[in-house]
């Protein structure tokens, strides 16, 4: 008999595998990130923004999000900073407009995606082009007519060190759009669909940490959702929905080493992690949680051949 989960993982591929049999993939260790010159709050797409417009502290933000980028220096990432874009306030989170992609004959990639609201479209040509100058070739598989969406890696994630992608839908990437990716790659994807508007993007409520170990909060997911993730991970941190939802915990970023940069005011979820034997940093974000944001979005790991 056919189980359950085996059913859903065919949804978006033909094929059923096994994690172990997919491909090798390394550890990504350049990041880009936006400067925070033009953040700000100026409309509402998610509901974090609200009450937010006009609230933002452009002194704090450029802190915060110093020493987030001093940190992936310090564990030995190379950061590719760039300039923000006035008018574009949430350009400075760069893990929206693009999935990069690491294949072991095509070597290093980008993909370019198509944002839901109308207010962050001309952040996607402007990444697509620093891109473009850093040399790495580009695919766009949505044109800009797209009725599809796919806010990047905010929605769809690279599973640690194995070529399978995790992709979230529901508020902001389509599934169809999954579909399209999965037929472009050749690699499947496991779809999770969203059930919270506050966790409208992937990353808000869940972050793979390594090859067998994810932490997520489980009530943003359906059932079937929850039957995939148990099925592909031996080890599942839950984060609960205090620390998911005001502190973000979930939007940490894990790199190789077993380290992880988490959002502070997170206590519990540390001990966990620091339980699991992971190495824990913490970063205040509170300028950027005015927005919906947190480390995960605030930078876009890729790989550079
Ligand atoms: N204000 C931005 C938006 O709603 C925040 C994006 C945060 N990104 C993320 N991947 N969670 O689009």
């Amino acid at each position: 008999m056919i189980s359950e989960a085996s059913q859903y993982i065919r949804e978006y591929s033909e094929q059923l595998f096994q994690l172990d049999q997919r491909p090798k993939m390394p550890w990504p260790d350049q990041v880009l990130m936006v400067e925070p010159e033009f953040f700000d709050v100026l409309y509402v797409i998610n509901p974090h923004m609200e009450a937010m417009v006009g609230t933002v502290q452009p002194e704090k933000a450029w802190q915060e999000w110093s020493y987030i980028k001093s940190k992936f220096e310090a564990w030995g990432l190379y950061v590719h900073p760039v300039k923000g874009v006035a008018g574009l306030p949430d350009l400075v989170f760069c893990a929206n407009q693009s999935l990069p992609c690491w294949d072991l004959e095509l070597g290093a990639s980008v993909m370019m995606g198509v944002m839901r609201n109308e207010q962050r479209r001309a952040e996607v040509p402007y990444i697509e082009q620093v891109f473009a100058h850093k040399g790495l070739p580009v695919h766009r598989v949505f044109d800009s007519e797209s009725t599809d969406y796919f806010e990047g890696m905010g929605d769809v994630q690279w599973h640690p060190e194995r070529s399978l992608l995790w992709a979230g839908h529901g508020f902001r990437t389509s599934e169809e759009a999954i579909r399209k990716i999965v037929h472009f790659t050749g690699v499947p994807a496991i779809g999770l669909e969203l059930q919270d508007e506050r966790l409208y993007h992937l990353d808000t409520c869940f972050c793979m940490l390594n090859e067998h170990t994810v932490m997520c909060y489980p009530p943003a997911f359906s059932a079937k959702g929850m039957r995939l993730i148990e099925h592909f991970f031996e080890h599942i941190i839950e984060v609960d929905e205090q620390e998911c939802l005001e502190s973000f915990a979930c939007n940490a970023t894990a790199v190789s080493g077993n380290r992880v940069l988490l959002p502070e005011h997170a206590p519990r979820t540390k001990a966990k992690l620091e339980a699991m034997g992971f190495e824990v940093a913490e970063a205040s974000t509170g300028e950027f949680l005015k927005s919906g944001g947190s480390i995960y979005c605030m930078k876009l790991l890729f790989w550079s051949h």
